[in-house]
């Protein structure tokens, strides 16, 4: 198993990509506290300790710093803190035009300063206990192109990108590696809220298909695989990097 003894904080764990990155990390022997607004990733975190596996919930809007302190403190309350999984974000689907500066500013938060909050909480965590460890933003293949209905989107998720890059510079001397993921799109709720946001469900969802080089959508399971990969020891000199896990969406 790759990540037995690993105390694992998920944010946005309760659907979607940070569901699978759960249910993997689970089965590959780590504790995870799983951090959502959503009360569903309580249900998430039962049936892990039903099928042998160790998980909590921790409710917590990952835009806000008290929320955030609360699940650091349940790390530190069970031990320990090996790997952060920021993964919990939202796509306003709004043409820059028509994007107020609040809507901006909670895009950013959700999707970027909550990361920098994360991340300096487990660091100082990470440090303290006299170890390293790893942390795995979810970013995006909407960070290195652009497109014209989701400008606020397209500006957290470069910043996550960049944000990365620093981070992964300022913490390496402490045994902290830090890397990205970037998924093209993939079949998760939040991709059929975007679906239905364009008016009509099944013509958003063929809309987004037909941008897809491999025909298909990826699914959840296939970026909380690179997930897993990065927050293991095998990815052990891998630092600063966003991994495209994106069907070659970006290539083209
Ligand atoms: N699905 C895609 O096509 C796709 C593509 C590129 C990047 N991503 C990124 O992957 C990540 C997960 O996306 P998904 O498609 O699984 O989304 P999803 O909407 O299916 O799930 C997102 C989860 O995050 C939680 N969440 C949202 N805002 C939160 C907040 N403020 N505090 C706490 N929890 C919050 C939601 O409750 C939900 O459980 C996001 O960062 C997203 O930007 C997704």
């Amino acid at each position: 198993m790759l990540l037995e003894n690993r105390t694992a904080i998920i944010t946005g764990a309760a659907k979607g990509i940070g569901e699978a990155t759960a249910r993997r990390f689970a089965a590959e022997g780590a504790r995870l506290i799983l951090a959502d607004m959503d009360s569903r990733a309580q249900t998430v975190a039962e049936q892990i300790v039903e099928q042998g596996g160790e998980a909590v919930f921790c409710p917590c809007n990952v835009g806000r710093e008290a929320d955030v302190e609360a699940v650091l403190d349940m790390a530190v309350r069970l031990g320990d803190l090996d790997i952060v999984v920021n993964n919990a974000g939202w796509q306003l689907n709004k043409p820059l035009l028509d994007t107020s500066v609040e809507e901006f500013n909670q895009v950013l938060n959700t999707n970027l300063t909550s990361m920098f909050m994360f991340t300096k909480g487990a660091a100082k965590i990470m440090i303290a206990k006299g170890h390293g460890g790893a942390i795995v933003n979810v970013c995006s293949s909407f960070a290195v192109v652009g497109s014209p209905g989701y400008a606020a989107y397209h500006a957290s998720k470069g910043g996550v990108a960049s944000f990365t890059r620093a981070a992964a510079i300022s913490l390496m001397p402490h045994g902290i590696r830090v890397n990205a993921v970037g998924p093209g799109t993939t079949d998760t709720p939040g991709l059929r809220d975007g679906a239905r946001d364009t008016g009509n469900e099944e013509e958003g969802m063929r809309s987004f298909m037909a941008l897809q080089p491999l025909g298909r959508f990826g699914k959840p399971e296939e970026i909380a695989s690179v997930i897993t990969f990065l927050a293991s020891d095998q990815a052990s000199f891998a630092a600063g990097a966003l991994w495209m896990v994106d069907g070659g969406y970006t290539v083209i």
